[in-house]
């Protein structure tokens, strides 16, 4: 038999089986009701609410709820109140059946038509709410579409008399139904109509785990830990620092980087060092190792990202990957006071060339302008540049050796961050080793040349460039 409850219904349940919508509310409230197993009682209510609020009742004052259904408020239901009655009349395990009815109407008189035809041969319990209706003057809507209060007939108090008069249990007030219901059902149980339910201890129920912290009883594992940036809150913080604040206060990119990486506000003359760098790196013409992967990985037909992250890959120690090693050995050599001279010839004798040193083009007398211009903004703003001074006679003295060895971009980084870092007084000794030990500074490349290596697959997409190969006359062939 197929039962159509609603539109407008919360629901219903056949105890410790099935529940449909969101009657019986959380499983804290079905335990309480004793929704987990079957009992003896069929109930149907036109109020989803009181629904819940009646299984509350039926549990306390009987052996509970075989199956309960709110057909709900509408003028038009899909059920009335009398098929679950005349359904549950049919079902051997209801043995009493609560209606909660609803001024509005003439439903409950279908009820009363099947009690007065004998149809129903078990004790019903019912009331229809609504009685209040008549301290009102006029005409009263209620909550639901079908409770209005119309004409005589489809008050609550002629439809409470009627199901009185046709053999239904009918209290004189909302209040004394729980005790109609209660002596309802010991009558049975007297009668020895109703057998007594099997009890059982439900499972006990885990707490909730989000109410359960919510309410700071319990705390979860963690598996990952955070300590840059918070977007929890109305808006996400960058170190602490608001995304509002960030922008009315005019900060750049410099001072994002310098929070999202170094955890803290650094100032003005080192944000803008930092955005010097990524200025200066951001490219260096298509010919550069990187920009050509990424020019060659666009002309495949690849997507942006893997043309960029195809042109990330030739970052390296020949590169722009040599800031930290640059940085590493200038700070070594230059704290262990040793001369550029041993400093070159120790390195030359461990087989190591001097990271920041050495340059493809440039020459001794065709400077890197880059390095020419971060030289420039350190001499001028920062307090010390003793760092950076070292690495320039370690320069002259490579010079000295081959024209090629000029300091390149990524020795004038390293040593000038080394100068950042001790100079600005915003650093302990610890946290200056940790950064230069981790390894930050090649970040400032990657993320530079990120600029140009995009720019660069822009333009061949936009140049609809077909597919690269490299020509014959340009490899040797040799056995
Ligand atoms: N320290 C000591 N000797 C060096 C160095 C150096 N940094 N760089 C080159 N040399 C020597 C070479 O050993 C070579 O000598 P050899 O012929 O006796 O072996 C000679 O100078 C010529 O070297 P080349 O091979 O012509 O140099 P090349 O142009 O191939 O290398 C490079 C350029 C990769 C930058 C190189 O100088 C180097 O490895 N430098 C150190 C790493 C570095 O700073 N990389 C970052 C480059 S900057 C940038 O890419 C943005």
């Amino acid at each position: 038999m197929i039962v159509v409850i609603g539109p407008a219904t919360v629901g219903g349940i056949q105890a410790g089986a099935f529940k449909i919508g969101d009657t019986a509310g959380t499983i804290d409230n079905i335990i309480q009701c004793k929704l987990y197993r079957p009992g003896s009682v069929g109930f149907v209510s036109k109020s989803g609410g009181m629904s819940n609020e009646l299984y509350n009742t039926i549990a306390r004052v009987t052996d509970g709820i075989y199956e309960g259904i709110a057909i709900g408020g509408d003028v038009f239901p899909g059920s009335t109140l009398s098929d679950h009655v005349l359904r549950f009349n049919n079902i051997p395990q209801v043995k009493m059946i609560v209606v909660l009815g609803e001024l509005g109407g003439r439903d409950e008189y279908s009820l009363v038509e099947a009690l007065k035809a004998g149809k129903i041969n078990k004790p019903v319990c019912a009331w229809v709410s609504g009685t209040c209706a008549r301290l009102f003057k006029s005409e009263v809507q209620f909550g639901h579409a079908g409770a209005k209060s119309g004409g005589e007939m489809e008050s609550a108090q002629a439809k409470n008399q009627a199901l009185g008069d046709a053999g239904a249990v009918v209290p004189t007030s909302y209040e004394a139904f729980e005790t109609s219901i209660k002596e309802t059902f010991q009558k049975l149980a007297e009668e020895g109509k109703i057998s007594p339910i099997k009890e059982f201890t439900p499972p006990q129920i885990p707490e909730d785990l989000n109410s359960a912290i919510k309410s700071g009883k319990v705390r979860a594992p963690t598996h990952i830990i955070s300590t840059i940036s918070d977007d929890r809150g109305e808006e996400p913080c960058y170190a602490g620092v608001p995304m509002s604040t960030i922008i009315e206060k005019g900060m750049g990119v410099g001072d994002v980087i310098s929070l999202l990486w170094f955890k803290r506000s650094l100032p003005r003359y080192c944000t803008q060092f930092i955005e010097i760098c990524i200025m200066l790196c951001a490219d260096h013409g298509p010919c550069v190792s990187g920009a050509h992967n990424t020019i060659v990985t666009a002309r495949a037909g690849k997507d942006l990202v893997s043309s960029l992250v195809s042109g990330l890959l030739t970052i390296g120690p020949r590169f722009g990957g040599a800031i930290d090693d640059a940085a590493r050995y200038f700070k070594d050599a230059y704290d262990r006071k040793l001369s550029p001279y041993e400093f070159v010839e120790s390195m030359k004798k461990k087989g190591i060339r001097v990271p920041g040193i050495g340059h493809r083009i440039k020459r001794g007398d065709n400077k890197d302008k880059r390095v020419e211009l971060l030289q420039l903004f350190a001499r001028t703003n920062f307090p010390s540049t003793k760092y950076m001074e070292y690495a320039v006679e370690v320069e002259t003295y490579t010079l000295s050796k081959a024209n090629n060895l000029v300091m390149n971009v990524d020795g004038a980084i390293g040593s000038l961050f080394l100068d950042l870092l001790a100079g600005s007084g915003m650093f302990t000794k610890q946290e200056i080793d940790e950064i230069i030990s981790i390894g930050y500074l090649n970040g400032l490349f990657v993320l530079a040349r990120s600029i140009g290596l995009i720019g660069h697959t822009f333009d061949q997409k936009r140049l609809k460039q077909p597919l690269y190969r490299h020509p014959w006359e340009d490899v040797l062939y040799t056995k």
